[in-house]
């Protein structure tokens, strides 16, 4: 038992207690029908119902990531290794949010514990530039192809900060286009355009007049960009170049190709936001996988595999505005964990497992394997809905099962939350309607997944089919 602070919850002891509801629980959740989920959740998640209790003192809505706010309440976890985590209450999850998908190689790969131990005992910020900078540039410069500068920064938010302004510094120019439900963070420019509907804000507290530099344009649309950069007054073009929110709606590389030839013709700054697909959807992301080389490229997540931080890389002249003595103005550029040596030490592990392309492909194959059985289950549970994504991305969708892009942008929240605590019952954590598979992941853990999945289908509640596809 540890006790920190006014309550005290139990640590789980050993490797997990159940995975999924037991046999009798399951029965009984089958035939009772119009059972209240919600009262069967707090009776399985006793801990982490105190822990959420705990939390709301301290944290609006309980939580530090408004992905996590969820009903009746979000999970707190202890720890995790490979494709699994354990709650409070000592459950263990199969983990399909594998570190909001930072974690290609799952949980506690051997070579990123050993490196981040070691590096924590040499110190872990050394109030300067250390020994690992270097070597972990040129792993990137030699893996990502518009890379011939980097800029480590803290997050995958810092990076499309910092790409923004490097292009806005570079170009003399003030606006940005961007793309409808492409998502990159939530810093000021950006809380525009990510998610439905596109013509507001996704955030209060930003100045109306910050989104009057912002275009948002329909994705995959050759002709209206071609408008949009027609000026030539636009600083920079943004996108996820695997599509919108981890490839909701997937970018077509004819689109994209198109878009950097516009870009280069009207001297616009092309910048790929790799923050999920760096290092996952090829060793060199999906630019050296479709062969589309952009001007800059912001990483994260996958770059310091689960460790937090980031980096800007791109064209060495672009790049130049964050030197000193560039004559162009210089782009200021602090931050006290840029490059910090323990996320670094994680970075050098890393790389190298991810260079040979073989951890992406096992987490594409485990992908491809759940979103085909998950499809099946979704037939047989006769329930409107499909699993979909690219490479070693999950995405489930209620309703209708052959969604338009429309209809996946739109997305399906409310469904997909319901849905996400009755997977979380059944021993499955999704972020929201995303899930992530690693090289970690065995067959016995998506087997798991598919059964949650029937289970979670299963059910009714109010007597109507759970979840009812009218709710998205
Ligand atoms: C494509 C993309 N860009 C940027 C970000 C922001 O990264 P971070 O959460 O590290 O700030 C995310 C986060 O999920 C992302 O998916």
């Amino acid at each position: 038992m540890a006790c920190a602070g006014r309550r005290c919850v139990a640590h789980p002891t050993r490797t997990g207690a159940s995975t999924v509801p037991t046999e009798p629980e399951q029965r009984r959740d089958r035939t009772n029908v119009g059972a209240d989920l919600t009262q069967r959740y707090r009776e399985r998640f006793t801990a982490s119902a105190a822990a959420f209790e705990r939390a709301s003192a301290v944290f609006p809505s309980a939580i530090n990531h408004d992905s996590r706010h969820m009903a009746p309440f979000p999970l707190t976890f202890v720890r995790a290794a490979g494709g699994v985590k354990w709650d409070l209450d000592a459950h263990e999850t199969v983990d399909l949010v594998m570190g909001h998908g930072s974690l290609v190689l799952g949980h506690g790969h051997p070579a990123v514990v050993e490196a981040v131990r070691e590096q924590a005992g040499r110190g872990t910020h050394l109030g300067g530039s250390n020994d690992l900078e270097a070597e972990c540039a040129e792993a990137i410069v030699a893996m990502v192809p518009s890379a011939e500068r980097v800029r480590f920064v803290g997050s995958g938010t810092e990076a499309t900060l910092l790409a923004l302004r490097v292009a806005r510094a570079a170009t003399g120019r003030d606006t940005i286009v961007r793309f409808q439900g492409h998502f990159h963070g939530w810093h000021d420019t950006v809380v525009f355009g990510n998610r439905a509907p596109f013509d507001r804000p996704t955030s209060a507290g930003v100045p109306e007049s910050t989104f009057g530099h912002v275009r948002v344009l329909a994705p995959n649309d050759s002709v209206a960009l071609e408008a949009a950069l027609a000026e030539r007054d636009v600083a920079a073009v943004i996108l996820e170049p695997g599509g919108g929110t981890i490839g909701k709606v997937p970018a077509d590389p004819a689109w994209i190709r198109a878009l950097s030839a516009a870009t280069r013709a009207t001297g616009t700054v092309l910048v790929f936001d790799e923050v999920v697909t760096g290092f996952r959807a090829s060793p060199g992301g999906v630019q050296a996988a479709i062969g589309v080389t952009p001007d800059l490229t912001t990483l994260a997540k996958a770059l310091c595999g689960g460790l937090p931080g980031g980096a800007l890389v791109g064209r060495a002249d672009l790049m130049g505005v964050l030197a000193f003595g560039d004559g162009r103005g210089k782009v200021a550029h602090p931050g006290t964990f840029n490059a910090n040596p323990l996320s670094l030490a994680a970075c050098r592990a890393v790389l190298p497992v991810l260079a040979s392309g073989a951890p992406q492909a096992a987490a594409t194959r485990s992908a491809e394997r759940l979103r085909a059985s998950w499809n099946e289950a979704f037939g047989r549970a006769g329930v409107d809905g499909c699993a979909y994504g690219e490479d070693s991305t999950v995405h489930l969708h209620l309703g209708d099962p052959t969604p338009t892009a429309d209809a996946r942008l739109a997305g399906a929240a409310a469904a997909a939350t319901r849905l996400r605590a009755r997977l979380l019952y059944h021993g499955v954590d999704l972020l929201g309607p995303h899930g992530w598979l690693s090289s970690a992941h065995t067959e016995a853990q998506l087997e798991r997944a598919v059964t949650a999945l029937e289970l979670a289908l299963g059910e009714t509640v109010d007597g109507q089919a759970v979840p009812s596809s009218t709710e998205g």
